[in-house]
């Protein structure tokens, strides 16, 4: 019985990263970065004053990145909420898990590092990436902060995208939101450019992108430059095929495991058999060797020889 639950775990194992998301490697960067922004958002904090927000500075290599840190008393989620903060309007009744005495809210703004960080094939962004993550604030040095859950009990939180680029003819704009273990929820856009969250977790607004689904035929006039977002499409069925290929292995390798695991179970099967066998004709009879007992009867016997060992 254990043995076939570990199995099973080992089979859930191998294949949660393709349940997880589609793209799990571009996704552990995302959460990656996130922790990096934390970092720099807590180094904002030069005199930590409870209730103001700092700009902080990112490096150098992710230049159009913005980020701040607001430092909060816990319990005036709730009862105040945070009117604004950035684009981000926070209501009352805002729960965090755990409580804390204080904690910090990072803001970040991923501006032209939006599609790096969170590439979403068959769609383009029509305003930045935006994140809000809570984190505790009892060390503004601490680093990798693991995140606090913070959920909106009674109102949404709502968030204003300031610029929005226009949408294209004819389609129609989406809120997306993901949450911190890369899940991805697209909800309608309010007033052109509202969206709303109950949770934490990345934002933003962006439309399908009109890539054909199938490669033109070369005869057309291609004097027209194509539109950018064409890479998208080429970019998801690169996707596509990678993932069957990841999927292909990961089946190969769970049928070389229950192969092996069958043959394994049969011969524990047949040794079980032969030992009920034996102990039933005779109590082996014990004896000390070093410190630990062993059958001494096992000599004057003749031993059952385990075919399945010696089978091809
Ligand atoms: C950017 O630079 C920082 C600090 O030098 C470094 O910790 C980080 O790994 C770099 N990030 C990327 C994505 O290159
Ligand atoms: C974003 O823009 C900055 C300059 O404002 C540039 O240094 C950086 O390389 C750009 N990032 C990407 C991913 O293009
Ligand atoms: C997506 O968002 C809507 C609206 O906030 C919510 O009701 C729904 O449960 C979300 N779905 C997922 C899978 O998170």
């Amino acid at each position: 019985m254990g043995v076939s639950l570990s199995y099973v775990l080992l089979v859930l194992l191998l294949l949660w990263p393709l349940v997880e998301s589609q793209s799990g490697s571009e996704f552990k960067s995302a959460r990656a970065l996130d922790a990096l922004l934390q970092d720099y958002a807590y180094r904002a904090f030069v005199i930590p004053k409870t209730g103001v927000s700092f700009n902080g500075v990112v490096p150098k290599n992710l230049t159009g990145i913005k980020i701040s840190a607001l430092r909060l008393r816990g319990g005036s989620m709730f009862t105040r909420g945070v009117p604004t903060y950035k684009e981000f309007r926070i209501p009352t009744g805002i729960i965090e898990h755990p409580y804390v005495e204080r904690l910090v809210l990072v803001y970040q703004n991923l501006g032209n590092w939006s599609t790096t960080y969170y590439p979403l094939p068959g769609y383009m962004y029509l305003a930045p990436m935006l994140g809000l993550l809570a984190y505790d604030a009892s060390d503004l040095s601490a680093k990798n902060l693991p995140e606090l859950d913070i959920q909106a009990s009674e109102e949404a939180i709502s968030i204003h995208f300031g610029q929005v680029k226009p949408v294209p003819d004819g389609l129609k704009p989406k809120c997306v939101s993901l949450d911190l273990h890369g899940r991805v929820n697209f909800t309608n856009v309010v007033s052109g450019n509202r969206c709303s969250t109950f949770k934490q977790g990345h934002f933003s607004i962006v439309v399908k992108s009109t890539a054909p689904p199938a490669p033109l035929p070369p005869s057309t006039s291609e004097s027209v430059p194509r539109p950018s977002h064409e890479g998208g499409g080429n970019h998801s069925r690169v996707w596509a095929i990678v993932s069957s290929a990841v999927g292909g292995c990961a089946l190969l390798v769970l049928l070389a495991l229950l192969v092996l695991w069958i043959r394994g179970y049969k011969r524990r099967k047949k040794m079980h058999k032969m030992e009920r066998t034996a102990d039933a004709g005779e109590a082996l009879h014990m004896t000390t060797v070093g410190s630990s007992k062993a059958p001494a009867a096992m000599v004057t016997r003749t031993q059952p020889t385990l075919e399945s060992e010696h089978a091809p």
